[in-house]
């Protein structure tokens, strides 16, 4: 069942309570307790206040696997990928960026998505998953001659092409007398399917460190001026590769499907002419942070780009397909934490620092990104203190939630979340002052799965000579 829009203002309700969709989207006064549409679908409060998420009470997991933490709800994965194949049909991919390890991929993979994978790592990650080469999409916008090898031995379903520099690259690569070599598990007659990634010229309102639609980008080729249909012509020329479509992404945690739209206009005036069977408009779709935030669905994304591609002239029959990354994973996870220490500066604020920070979730600093904390001992309780939250590392902008409201009891020793830290938390987590980072555990049906483990000094030591 896709979410609607009422899914998404309701405060969790007290203990033993079901929980359940609201009606009313009105916004909720700032020390409410957390709406239920920044948790992941199965979490539930329990008859002592608990939050359990499939089935297992996080302080429980606290207790076997310590903290920080990252409790992914598996149903709740599940649900959004079956929302996305949906919405846009066979060939949406899932943006391994926003979130990958095998488990994952395995999962995505079973669902129905293909997967986009933009670096050797990647790539790697996936076919070590065991998903099969035809079902992932090759992306990057300097990709190396090393990966578009391993990617055409592969034989990957599709390339998305960036630059000049890559299509000469892949020139070479699929030259004939290189052919054998390089198209290992295609077969010598089968020709790799690549697509152009042009720039629409839209420019989206969210952080300019993640808008790419706009004619100032590293990324892709420029509609406007003319050199996406150079690198159509280059393409079309190239023996060795069979152009199948017109790619682009506008940017990320886009909360406006009016830029979509707008987007889509620009590439079905492009794309039309050019007749071509494949359309894919990227990534993109926000989500909720915040109590007051609401995002649209897949399918609302979904029709109006359709409906915007339509009315520019496209054929019916293209498939017109998407790559959600952050819509798929964020809110299904929390971040936990134990609160270690707490300082009153009177007059100026609360601080309270977790075991963690900007190592396991760089996007407060890197982006000026909101979230939401609360204690799972107390989820639905009202939160009616302010503190800045903050990690363990050593300066001032490690900061997790500048103004986090609170339940009053907050103490040393209490585990502290973070709900919808699913997207790029991980993913972009470092060893900043040498923290090892966090494990992460699937949990479904009343049992969990740790899924990659915790990392350990004696990793980090590994890589020293
Ligand atoms: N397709 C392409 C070509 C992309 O570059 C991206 C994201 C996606 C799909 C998936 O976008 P999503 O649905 O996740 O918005 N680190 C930033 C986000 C960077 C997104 C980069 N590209 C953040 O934490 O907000």
């Amino acid at each position: 069942m896709p979410t609607t829009r009422s899914d998404h203002e309701a405060p969790i309700p007290g203990p033993g309570t079901e929980l359940r969709a609201s009606a009313s989207a009105d916004a909720a006064p700032p020390d409410a307790p957390l709406a239920r549409h920044l948790l992941p679908d199965t979490a539930d409060v329990a008859s002592d206040g608990h939050l359990h998420v499939g089935g297992v009470d996080l302080l429980d997991l606290v207790e076997q696997l310590g903290t920080p933490l990252f409790v992914y709800d598996e149903a709740h994965v599940r649900r959004r990928c079956r929302e996305a194949v949906a919405a846009w049909g066979d060939g949406v991919a899932y943006a391994t960026k926003a979130f990958l390890c095998k488990a994952v991929a395995r999962l995505v993979h079973e669902e129905g998505m293909c997967l986009d994978v933009s670096t050797l790592g990647e790539l790697r990650v996936a076919l070590a998953a065991g998903v099969p080469p035809s079902r992932l999409v090759l992306h990057g916008n300097n990709k190396s001659e090393e990966e578009l090898a391993a990617a055409l031995d592969a034989g990957v379903g599709r390339i998305v092409v960036d630059s000049f520099d890559e299509i000469g690259r892949l020139g070479k690569l699929t030259d004939a007398p290189a052919r054998p070599a390089n198209l290992g598990a295609m077969g010598p007659t089968q020709r790799p399917k690549v697509l152009v990634r042009v720039t629409p010229g839209v420019e989206v309102h969210t952080h300019e460190f993640v808008r790419t639609g706009q004619e100032d980008t590293k990324f892709g080729f420029s509609i406007a001026s003319g050199a996406a249909s150079k690198a159509v012509a280059a393409l079309e020329l190239l023996p060795g590769v069979e152009l199948v479509g017109v790619h682009a992404h506008i940017g990320s945690q886009v909360l406006d499907v009016g830029h979509f739209e707008e987007a889509a206009r620009v590439l079905g005036e492009f794309a039309a002419p050019l007749q071509l069977p494949e359309l894919v408009v990227g990534g993109g779709l926000g989500v909720a942070y915040l109590n007051g935030e609401v995002a649209p669905t897949q399918q609302e994304w979904a029709d109006a780009t359709r409906h915007a591609c339509a009315s520019a002239g496209m054929d019916p029959e293209t498939r017109i397909t998407a790559e959600p990354g952050r819509s798929i994973v964020a809110s299904a996870a929390i971040t936990l934490y134990r609160v270690g220490t707490i300082k009153d500066l009177p007059g100026i604020r609360t601080y309270v620092a977790v075991d963690g920070g900007m190592s396991d979730n760089p996007r407060p600093v890197l982006y000026g990104s909101g979230y939401e904390a609360f204690l799972p001992r107390k989820a639905a309780a009202a939160r009616t203190k302010v503190v800045r939250v903050v990690g363990k590392h050593c300066e001032t902008g490690d900061v997790l939630v500048d103004e986090a409201h609170v339940p009053a009891d907050l103490a040393v020793g209490d585990v502290l979340a973070t709900p919808v830290t699913g997207a790029y938390g991980y993913s972009m987590a470092s060893n900043y002052n040498k923290v090892p980072r966090p494990p992460v555990v699937f949990v479904r049906d009343g049992s969990a799965t740790v899924v990659v483990r915790r990392e350990t000094v004696e990793d980090l030591l590994r890589l020293e000579c």
